[in-house]
């Protein structure tokens, strides 16, 4: 028998039987015919740390990380990336060889690269984004956003501090509106990003009116349970280019399992049908 070491990965959250990353892993680890395996793992807040501590004696190469220990594993991880300390989380574990561990975000990595692949035609500097919310999946949707060269962002929040605080982090480049105000950006806007959780299923419905959007403007939204919500049905209706949530979730998978198992998967169709298989 061969003694060559099987790579493991997988993904720890509380719960954790909600999420699609082992679907997402485990087809391309089928599709580039890599022997390794990726599993959910229920671990509890208390457990977290002595968990990760033990995952790389196990064998495992890394790990996702989600619900509730985005932000607890930031104090785990011995090295923590710049663009992880920007956004206060940390979504992608990598175990170096000396039983090290490092903390990486790649949220932003998967918004931004999510748009462009939806939207080819979008380009950061052609006029102002409005993005709508303030949570932790914001910060990776500004952050990507200033990186990518978006010039002005206007940004609304139910709890208008939240989005204070995000100008006061991101710098002058982003725009507090006030959450009632924030239809009247719509017009003005060449790209409109929801990233509250409001659309979502058993979620109250997004009511900030899109009448003002124009041909032109790029329409995407995080929420994609379900797929096409009424944001997006109402940029379609507008005539723009509208880019799901879906994407983003598949897109940010792409550099951990580059790193773990050393081959860079494509999103493409085939991952998207088994993401939502
Ligand atoms: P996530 O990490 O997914 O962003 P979060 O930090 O809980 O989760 O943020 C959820 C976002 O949805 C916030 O912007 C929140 O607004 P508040 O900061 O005012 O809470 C927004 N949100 C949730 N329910 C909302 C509602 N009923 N009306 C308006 N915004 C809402």
């Amino acid at each position: 028998m061969s003694d060559r070491k099987i790579p493991l990965a997988g993904v720890i959250g509380c719960p954790v039987a909600h999420s699609r990353s082992p679907q997402i892993q485990n087809h391309w680890l089928k599709t580039y015919e890599i022997a390794g395996y990726y599993v959910p793992m229920h671990v509890e807040p208390q457990d977290l740390e002595t968990v990760i501590r033990s995952l790389p004696k196990a064998g495992f190469v890394g790990a996702n990380v989600t619900i509730p220990h985005k932000e607890a594993v930031m104090q785990i991880a011995d090295k923590v990336t710049d663009r992880a300390t920007l956004m206060g989380a940390a979504n992608t574990l990598i175990f170096r060889e000396d039983g090290s561990v490092l903390a990486d975000n790649t949220d932003g990595y998967g918004f931004i690269t999510n748009l462009h692949q939806g939207a080819p035609d979008w380009k950061p500097n052609v006029g102002p984004a409005l993005v709508l919310g303030a949570g932790g999946a914001c910060r990776a949707v500004i952050a990507s956003l200033v990186e990518a060269g978006v010039p002005e962002i206007m940004l609304s929040n139910r709890t208008r501090e939240r989005a204070d605080q995000l100008r006061k982090e991101f710098g002058k480049r982003i725009q507090v509106i006030d959450w009632v105000k924030a239809g009247n950006a719509v017009e003005d806007a060449s790209l409109v990003v929801n990233a509250t959780s409001l659309g979502m299923e058993g979620k109250r419905p997004l009511r900030v009116p899109m009448d003002g959007l124009q041909t032109s403007c790029v329409v995407t939204d995080l929420v994609y349970t379900p797929l096409k919500t009424d944001l997006i049905q109402a940029g379609e209706d507008a005539g723009c280019t509208v880019v799901d949530g879906l994407g983003m979730l598949l897109h940010q998978a792409v550099p951990g399992f580059e790193r773990w198992f050393g081959q860079r998967p494509k999103v493409d169709e085939a991952t998207r049908a088994a993401a939502l298989a």
